[in-house]
């Protein structure tokens, strides 16, 4: 069997070669960006070789199921996921989460600041404080995300006003999450996992998560898995993978080694670190997390990029 994977192979690999072994499959692995490897798809129509794609982000799975390229999963799949984190009508079963989330300086942020919501990012006690970086790929899931939830008119506003705001424009997440710990800015908007990298090395390392409620900032972004049209007579090696991505190994293997979330009820978690059972993320159909280049026309009007 044949996996496009958008899911790089340092991520996901050695869990395919071990699927591969365990299940008695011969798997081909095709590796490439999500959004390019869902083009491929499209591309190659009724000849692709793909029987199964895994994709870094939901986003690139709705652009599959928008072409009715991806069959319904049987619900003893489905099933073992929150319906949060699969396709409304069963097209995708998310694999493993990370979260947006608002990281900030311990020593230098009262827990009673924090803010309640993305918005409260604008105001005045944050002038300078908070660190940023547009240029990322989940940073620009997260705008799409509001766009989704507030409308193009507000998320352009907000973006505006946090510019005017002094917002601090890094390269990229982990740039975000050192400069915290330097104290260089009081908040920073990124990815949960980053800081599991930092305080491996620096336990003291003084910077925290801090998650808002049903808005953007505390977005659950998942990878997930979809079964091609064209495997409709051959779909039992492609969902016999599936089942064993969510196989308590393997999501104990994104809990443990990825830092990520596993997606599937009742598996551990490194200990000290917020259940996805504790968040609030919005209500979204992950699917339409899609539209990118929506996103870089906002994100150019508003001189980010
Ligand atoms: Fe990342």
């Amino acid at each position: 069997m044949t996996i496009y994977s958008g899911r790089g192979e340092n991520l996901i690999g050695p869990l395919l070669t071990k699927a591969g072994e365990e299940l008695g499959l011969e798997i081909s692995v095709r590796y490439g960006n999500s959004a390019q490897m869902a083009l491929a798809i499209l591309e190659e129509g009724q000849n692709t070789r793909a029987d199964l794609f895994l994709s870094q982000e939901s986003g690139a799975l709705g652009a599959l199921i928008r072409e009715k390229r991806l069959l319904p999963l049987p619900d003893d799949v489905l099933n073992r996921v929150d319906t949060r984190f699969r396709a409304p009508n069963g097209e995708w079963a998310g694999i493993s989460g990370r979260t947006r989330v608002i990281d900030y300086n311990t020593n230098l942020v009262k827990p009673e600041e924090l803010p309640q919501s993305i918005h409260d990012l604008i105001a005045p006690r944050w002038k300078n404080q908070v660190g940023w970086a547009p240029a990322n790929g989940s940073f620009q899931a997260f705008v799409t995300a509001m766009r989704l939830l507030e409308g193009d008119d507000r998320t352009l506003a907000w973006l505006n006003a946090m510019k005017a705001n002094g917002a601090k424009t890094y390269p990229s997440n982990a740039p975000i999450v050192e400069a915290l710990g330097r104290g260089e800015i009081h908040l920073g908007l990124t990815n949960n996992y980053y800081l599991y990298r930092f305080t491996a090395e620096r336990p003291d390392l003084p910077v925290a998560h801090h998650y808002t409620q049903n808005d953007a900032g505390a977005l659950v972004l998942v990878s997930g898995a979809g079964v091609l049209d064209v495997a409709r007579d051959r779909q039992e090696p492609a969902l016999k993978v599936i089942r064993y991505l969510l196989s308590e190994p393997a999501q104990r293997h994104f809990a443990e080694v990825t830092n990520e979330y596993p997606l599937v009820a009742d598996i551990p978690i490194p200990e000290g670190r917020t259940p996805l059972a504790a968040l609030k993320p919005p209500a979204l159909d992950l699917s339409r997390i899609e539209d990118l280049e929506g996103t870089m026309k906002l994100l150019n009007t508003a001189g980010l990029l």
